[in-house]
């Protein structure tokens, strides 16, 4: 039962662009060529931040004039705000907020044998990873800069280093690594 930052970047770090765009990822590649599919599958709880949650209700939530898409998690999902975001039926989307680490005790509860993943934001996974609760950090790098945007990860984690675990190429759109993070001695 670990806790894995799993998610996808620019080449110069960032998840998304300042307006929170993600239309430069897609194109990067297919997903069904990287490892995500069979990281899901190993997914028991879900955390992300009220932006993250808030891209999935512009995106990918089914709407009247979208009929196709809805929400895609069966796992339980804690999102994490100060404010009422709108509920979405059907889903089963836990709204917390503050100490990190109550709420991942609750998730590993939920996961059991299965992973708790941090989808994002950067600054909530660094709250995570201030507790000492984040075991894998896993990464595709995407072949574009944006220069600016929302961070991958916006904390000094310098000593003892990650540990780099392996590198997968994925076409030529992504470069996907995989680190433990050591745990402090
Ligand atoms: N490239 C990818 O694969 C990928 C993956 C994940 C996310 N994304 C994108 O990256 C962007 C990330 O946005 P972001 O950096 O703003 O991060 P975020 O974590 O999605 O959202 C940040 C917000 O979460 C809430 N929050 C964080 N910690 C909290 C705490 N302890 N208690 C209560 N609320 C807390 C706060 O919202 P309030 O105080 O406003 O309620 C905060 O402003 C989004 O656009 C997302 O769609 C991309």
């Amino acid at each position: 039962m670990s806790t894995i930052y799993y998610t996808a970047c620019s080449l110069d770090g960032f998840l998304a662009t300042e307006d929170h765009g993600l239309e430069w990822l897609f194109p990067l590649a297919d997903i069904r060529d990287t490892s995500f599919p069979a990281f899901f599958e190993t997914v028991g709880a879900l955390a992300m931040g009220a932006s993250t949650y808030e891209w999935m209700l512009r995106h990918v939530v089914r709407t009247p004039d979208d009929p196709g898409t809805s929400w895609p998690y069966a796992q339980p999902v804690w999102v994490f705000t100060h404010r009422r975001l709108p509920v979405i039926a059907g889903a089963d989307v836990r709204f917390v907020q503050g100490d990190v680490r109550p709420v991942h005790a609750a998730m590993q509860a939920a996961a059991g044998e299965r992973r708790v993943w941090l989808v994002g934001g950067g600054e909530l996974v660094g709250q995570f990873l201030d507790a000492g609760l984040v075991d894998e950090i896993r990464v595709q790098i995407g072949s574009v800069t944006l220069g600016r945007g929302q961070p991958l990860l916006p904390r000094r984690f310098t000593s003892p280093p990650l540990k780099l675990l392996s590198v997968a190429q994925v076409g030529s759109g992504f470069a996907e690594l995989h680190y433990a993070v050591p745990r402090p001695a």
